[in-house]
């Protein structure tokens, strides 16, 4: 029989669908130390992760048996694909179910920012709500504005559509993929034009630290920008700058690096920026889609069948 360790507690409906394999799961409180998850792979034949866990070279030498290694999740920047290439294990992992959550997701985030809801919201919370005022909490627009997608992939591609209707022009930045959407052209030009940024690139090591100070310094002082991908693509004490010295509008993140965020973090607490805790994906619906998807793939790599989605650099 097949041994699997899967790194965190999932709904029954979706455990229940290992039975025919021998399944030790971490019960514990967040993610799985390291330590305790180098232990655990020692003779498993599949691993279900999570993107909290380093799924790194000495994970892999512990998991020799490891025929899957299956993520919950669309981006796999946490697992080391190029030693699973080198061994045949198969990456698994979960796009397209995903795609029009966190593309809902965007809307909510900029709408959020550039509307000031967390500070209307705040304002409401403390008491110091006044009387109504003409230009009190006033902010900028979505409709008729520019938006510039870095990164047009499905996710990329779905907020495209989404922004269609909202009436504004698309813009797009991708060495490779392309829309029927939008006008794409280089980053400096997008940052240079839109009114609102979008990052939706994968994270890996061409996209590393692709927003600092430099791109920062394209964008329009009147500009917000969101980020749905991973924290390390932007540079967080250059965005910390741009916040604070007003060189963008504002900024509203699915995600950090570092990631938790801590409370006393500059960007946390600035009027014009919103942190909200990696939930991009969070709907019920769709993490239960992932969850039951990253299941099917790590039952087809211990099965030595083709996975349902098996990650590929260029995926
Ligand atoms: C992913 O899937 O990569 C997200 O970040 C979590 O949904």
């Amino acid at each position: 029989m097949s041994r699997v360790y899967v790194t965190r507690n999932l709904p029954a409906s979706v455990l229940d669908r290992l039975g025919g394999l021998e399944v030790s799961i971490w019960q514990g409180d967040g993610p799985v130390p390291y330590e305790t998850l180098v232990h655990e792979v020692n003779g498993c034949d599949g691993l279900l992760c999570m993107l909290t866990d380093r799924i790194d070279v000495m994970v892999l030498d512990a998991g020799k048996d490891l025929r899957v290694v299956s993520q919950m999740a669309v981006g796999v920047d946490n697992i080391d694909v190029s030693v699973c290439d080198e061994r045949g294990i198969a990456v698994g992992h979960t796009p397209g179910v995903l795609t029009n959550t966190v593309a809902d997701h965007v809307f909510a985030l900029l709408g959020s920012i550039v509307r000031r809801l967390p500070e209307g919201s705040a304002e409401v919370a403390s008491g110091s709500w006044g009387e109504w005022d003409p230009f009190h909490l006033a902010g900028g627009d979505l409709w008729g504005t520019t938006i510039g997608i870095v990164g047009m992939g499905r996710i990329g591609r779905a907020v495209a559509t989404r922004a269609e209707g909202f009436g504004m022009e698309v813009l797009y930045a991708s060495p490779r993929s392309r829309s029927e959407i939008g006008r794409r052209i280089s980053l400096e030009d997008l940052l240079a034009k839109a009114d609102h940024v979008v990052i939706s690139a994968a994270l890996n090591d061409a996209t590393r630290g692709l927003i600092g100070s430099d791109q920062l310094a394209l964008m329009k002082e009147t500009a917000y920008l969101v980020n749905v991908s991973r924290g390390p693509l932007l540079v967080t004490n250059d965005l910390v700058d741009a916040l604070v010295g007003g060189s963008i509008a504002g900024a509203a993140l699915d995600v950090t690096d570092p990631e938790p965020l801590p409370a006393d973090h500059p960007l946390v607490g600035l009027p014009n920026c919103l942190v909200v805790p990696h939930i991009g994906s969070a709907s019920v619906q769709t993490r239960m889609a992932m969850a039951n998807m990253a299941v099917d793939n790590l039952i087809a790599g211990v099965e030595d069948r083709d996975l349902i989605a098996q990650f590929r650099s260029w995926s």
